[in-house]
């Protein structure tokens, strides 16, 4: 075993970069270096699979081709367009950048790693990856996949979760950046993360083009790397949540409150614990609905970072709304074309089989 700081990184480019220009696949952010681009597609990819991510991508940038228009949509529009992407703040904080980008620099992009580290929701390793692939800054992007290349390239045992280990290889990778060449190093490390050096048992060793330089394939190593924190169980809570159908199919439609996870998001008329169905329909009566009958129910789960939630959920038909009411109503154009529905509530809503359209 060994440290970061003893391995020949700066060897790595020249085994990287002929096999990168070969091999990369085609990705439409790899189209271009405007930062723009570069930069929402890192947002996204930080919690969503490249497939997954294509068509949001495509979508997004078709409603909001530039910072200027990103900065001036209005919040109801952006979480549409985030909706079912999950990490809503995420897509809050790009807001947030565009309009000190648009404020301060006039709408340009900064270049230094330092300016665009400062913006909201761009931590290290966005203003690396930002910075090398559109500036040609020699700035590491330090990700879970890059962490695992290196604990795997240099046979390094250290806690990968530990701010030193971080430091120890931002300091050795950045000394091996080739200039000319930072953004398709940055790039060649994430293609090899996700293509060829997989997680756990599953590295194809036999086909990466850095296996002669890899410690960790001559030790046999490879699949105990990297060596991560243990972590925290999640926190499993229980809710109950209705799906209330009026008369014309309209439902019920609340905002979560401001702080909290989804904050500020649409969601079903929900409650802590799981109720029972006399209990669903008190609660109905609770949110301002007129509950007539409990039409079916169902159970899910579901898993955000650090608590995953046990979701009773009950449909119920209910007379048509009138007077004041907790809620909205929405029916499926209006939901399809305003209001943004968090995954956790959205499965309800296949799960008690309400009609889309
Ligand atoms: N994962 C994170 N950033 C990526 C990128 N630019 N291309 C492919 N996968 C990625």
């Amino acid at each position: 075993m060994s440290s970061f700081s003893e391995f020949p990184f700066r060897a790595l480019p020249e085994a990287l970069l002929p096999w990168y220009a070969a091999c990369a696949r085609p990705l439409p952010w790899r189209e271009s270096r405007d930062p723009y681009r570069v930069w929402i597609s890192e947002i996204m990819l930080q919690q969503t699979r490249v497939a997954a991510v294509l068509e949001y991508y495509a979508r997004f940038l078709a409603a909001l081709p530039d910072v200027f228009a990103l900065a001036s949509v209005d919040e109801a529009r952006l979480l549409k367009l985030w909706e079912g992407l999950g990490y809503y703040r995420r897509a809050r904080n790009l807001k947030r950048a565009a309009e000190v980008i648009v404020a301060e620099y006039g709408g340009v992009f900064p270049e230094a790693y330092a300016a665009l580290r400062a913006l909201p929701g761009i931590g290290d390793y966005t203003a690396g990856a930002i910075a090398s692939i559109c500036f040609d800054a020699p700035t590491p992007a330090i990700d879970g996949n890059v962490l695992r290349i290196a604990a795997r390239l240099a046979d390094c045992a250290d806690c990968v979760d530990a701010p030193s280990t971080k430091r120890a290889l931002h300091e050795a990778l950045a000394a091996a950046y080739p200039p000319g060449q930072c953004g398709a190093f940055t790039q060649a490390l994430m293609e090899l993360g996700a293509t060829v050096c997989l997680p756990g048992g599953a590295p194809r060793c036999a086909v990466c083009p850095a296996a002669s330089l890899c410690r960790s394939r001559m030790h046999g190593t490879a699949r105990e790397l990297p060596v991560r924190a243990k972590k925290q169980q999640r926190r499993i809570e229980a809710y109950t949540a209705l799906l209330l159908v009026d008369p014309d199919g309209r439902i019920a439609l609340c905002k979560r409150p401001e702080s909290g996870l989804l904050g500020g998001l649409w969601a079903l008329p929900n409650a802590p614990g799981a109720r029972g169905p006399q209990e669903a329909l008190a609660l109905a009566e609770a949110f301002g609905a007129k509950p007539l009958s409990l039409a079916a129910s169902a159970e899910y789960t579901h898993v955000f970072t650090h608590v995953e939630w046990r979701i009773t959920c009950y449909r119920i038909a209910c007379a048509a709304p009138e007077g004041k009411s907790a809620c909205i109503w929405a029916d499926a154009d209006a939901r399809a074309a305003h209001y943004a529905l968090p995954t956790a509530f959205a499965k309800a809503l296949e799960h008690l089989h309400l009609e889309q359209r």
